[in-house]
């Protein structure tokens, strides 16, 4: 029986958790679903990050103690993510919190066996740190500040100043790692994917690393350093990056009961070490791919007891806009799943990006998708079946494939076959993706056939086409029993609904009914149609008045400027309210027009001017020189870090003027809505140069 132990990032709790966080998670759960129903033995793991400035702040913030904080926040992400049921559908088989006592004692264990081996030495950290990342830079890493600016150099991803720290550290030998991961990532390519991200960090590594600083002085939220000598002046606590990537061992044994442990104490690897696959964003591959294998060479593993694979996926944006905290709400997880059915999410977050690549999370593309995919493909098979075997063959007891068999019934069997072969490669190949796409492949496929084999002009031949009549319905039956098992990784519930409506029982993987392997069953199969039960329709259709109820109570109009045209049903649904349109201004000339200088530009920073609810001072990037103050009163209705990264209209050649006390050199320009708090950018839909012209 194969192994398969995959994890997600631990979450950092000062957050709630986001479609980001859902993401992974729901890209893990069906992985680790696919090798259940293989008959794997399957161990997943997610959990919460708890130590660390961050969250220290975090915690100061609300005037909590951090413990009180962390307890209440991991509880949130366990409940939307782990406990039984669950918004997602997600089953992890642990939650690993780092302020759990058992991942406390690995942590200090590995801290124990690096500097037992001289890894770690004593010194004073003087450089630049972004709390947001919990990760050091360097000067040439950051962004720099906008000409005239007071600040510092910011964070690449939070697109914050980072605070300059000074303080007595600890450091892990980094540098003496470089030509032992260069030899490893040699050794096992498949240990970093997407190829792209394998060179990148390739790249990095030979660039030359670093000794890294592993131990903080300057805040206590963080697991003590062990073994330091008591009452001396400065107390330690881990560097958070050392205490969180150890949850992937620490959650699978207790160094003190040995049987457990994975290989620290020289004990015997634990049943799921190594890991089989990490998952991890894009932001987070650095630490995952240079500093976790090289903690775990400190410690004593050998190459081939490090991690299998970190598979590096994208970010997504929601609605074409960066995620923010303003935007979160339309695309929390549970608001999404009661709306649509978390299938439907789960389905959507693996069909519409192939993993590795950033993407778009759009409500008006899932609903296209759904009705196009779920209700008018997978849907439309199983009532159409369903309603031919009421409709052809009412009364019959049975249903058998044979004699009635030909070549149309042949071919399908053969797409069948490939469509498993598909689904098979990519969900091992960690491309769910590409498994839908074959699955949704065989489905088409399966409709046509049901078109061109005509049963219906079978049946009118009576007792001489009785026979190929029940051998067409078996085999769509037998092509949707595939699917129904097919399927579940991804959907397991629709794969419990359709099942239930063909007779069959639901799946129970592990233990369960059918693996993926014995769906390779005869197509010669017997149905008992006294078992077949055409229930409601699984997916009903969205037409454009449902979608425009679904979208307002979701506010997601708001939350979408640019409004993607939307595909299929969806586009109605999309049009601005005729009411609010007021009346048209005195006519101006195209002379007078073309007075207007409009541009696109990128905002690159963004803070409130001191005294007003209403006005941003915005940095906007017009492609000359240097960006542009604009004093823009967008404030009620965006947070200044939501504006970080937009791209704006801007009319460009007004005249300077004075807000207070501020200069401002243009005019960002908004769609107004009920009132101030409800206005919406107007942005170019795709990527432009900066200061392309709008005319
Ligand atoms: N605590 C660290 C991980 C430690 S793992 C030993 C952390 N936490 S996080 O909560 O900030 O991020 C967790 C994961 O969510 C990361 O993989 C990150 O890439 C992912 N996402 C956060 N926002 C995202 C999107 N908008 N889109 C997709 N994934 C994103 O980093």
């Amino acid at each position: 029986m194969a192994r398969f132990y995959v994890t997600t990032p631990i979450y950092y709790v000062n957050d709630v958790p986001h479609l980001g966080h859902a993401y992974t998670t729901v890209v893990a759960d069906t992985l680790a679903r696919w090798h259940r129903l293989r008959g794997d033995d399957v161990r997943m793991l997610t959990g919460t990050d708890e130590h660390g400035q961050k969250i220290e702040e975090a915690a100061q913030a609300k005037g909590m103690d951090p413990r009180a904080f962390v307890d209440a926040a991991s509880e949130v992400f366990e409940r939307t993510f782990a406990k039984q049921p669950n918004d997602l559908l997600t089953e992890p088989d642990d939650f690993i919190r780092t302020t759990s006592p058992r991942h406390v004692a690995v942590v200090q264990d590995l801290w124990r066996r690096c500097a037992a081996a001289g890894w770690i030495y004593e010194g004073e950290y003087e450089g630049l740190y972004c709390v947001g990342c919990e990760a050091y830079y360097t000067e040439k890493e950051l962004e720099a500040a906008p000409p005239g600016s007071t600040e510092g150099p910011s964070c690449p991803i939070h697109k914050k100043p980072v605070s300059k720290v000074r303080e007595p550290s600890y450091f892990f030998k980094l540098s003496a790692f470089q030509d032992r991961l260069l030899a490893f990532y040699d050794k096992f390519p498949g240990f970093i994917s997407p190829d792209s991200r394998r060179n990148e960090v390739i790249s990095f590594v030979k660039g030359g690393l670093q000794d890294l600083s592993v131990s903080r002085t300057s805040f206590k939220w963080g697991i003590p350093v062990p073994d330091q000598a008591a009452g001396s002046k400065h107390q330690h606590v881990m560097y958070v990056w050392f205490d969180a990537l150890a949850n992937y061992l620490s959650a699978l044994g207790d160094p003190a009961k040995p049987d457990a442990s994975p290989t620290l104490g020289g004990a015997p690897l634990a049943k799921y070490w190594p890991a089989d696959l990490h998952l991890v964003g894009k932001d987070i591959l650095r630490f995952h791919t240079i500093y976790w294998p090289a903690f775990l060479m400190a410690a004593g593993f050998t190459d081939e007891q490090l991690p299998k694979k970190v598979f590096v996926h994208g970010w997504l944006t929601i609605n074409g806009q960066k995620m923010s905290k303003s935007l979160r709400n339309a695309v929390e997880p549970r608001k999404l799943s009661q709306t649509f059915g978390a299938d439907v999410v789960r389905f959507y977050l693996l069909r519409e990006v192939a993993l590795g690549q950033d993407g778009d999370f759009s409500h008006a593309q899932l609903v296209a998708r759904y009705n196009a995919e779920l209700a008018d493909n997978l849907g439309n098979l199983l009532n159409r079946t369903l309603g031919l075997c009421t409709k052809l063959r009412s009364g019959a007891t049975t249903l058998a494939a044979d004699p009635g068999r030909g070549p149309l019934e042949e071919k399908l069997e053969e797409a069948a076959r490939i469509a498993l072969a598909g689904a098979a490669a990519g969900f091992e190949e960690v491309a769910p993706h590409r498994a839908i796409d074959s699955l949704w492949a065989l489905a088409r496929a399966a409709n046509k056939y049901v078109d061109e084999s005509a049963p219906w002009a079978e049946a009118k031949k009576g007792e001489a086409g009785a026979a190929r009549v029940d051998a067409i319905l078996a085999t769509a039956l037998e092509v949707l029993r595939w699917l129904s098992v097919l399927i579940w990784p991804v959907m397991p519930t629709v794969s419990d609904k359709l099942r239930a409506q063909l007779g069959l029982a639901a799946l129970a993987a592990p233990s369960g009914h059918e693996g993926a392997d014995q769906t390779v069953l005869s197509f010669v199969r017997t149905w008992d149609a006294s078992k077949l039960s055409l229930g409601t329709p699984i997916f009903p259709k969205i037409d454009a008045e449902r979608q425009e109820q679904i979208f307002a109570a979701l506010g997601v109009a708001k939350a979408e400027p640019e409004a993607a045209p939307a595909k299929g049903a969806g586009a109605k649904g999309k049009e601005p309210k005729k009411k609010e349109v007021a009346e048209p201004a005195a006519e101006i000339t195209f002379e007078e027009f073309t007075r207007l200088d409009l541009r696109v530009g990128k905002v690159v920073s963004a803070e409130r001017v001191p005294k007003s609810d209403k006005l941003l001072k915005l940095q906007v990037d017009l492609g000359e020189p240097a960006p542009r103050q604009i004093i823009a009163g967008l404030g009620k209705s965006f947070a200044p870090e939501a504006m970080v990264g937009q791209l704006v209209t801007v009319v460009a050649n007004l005249k300077p003027a004075k807000l207070m006390g501020l200069e401002s050199r243009g005019m960002v320009l908004a769609a107004s809505g009920e009132s101030e708090a409800d206005l919406v950018l107007v942005q170019p839909l795709r990527e432009r140069a900066l200061g392309a012209r709008v005319k």
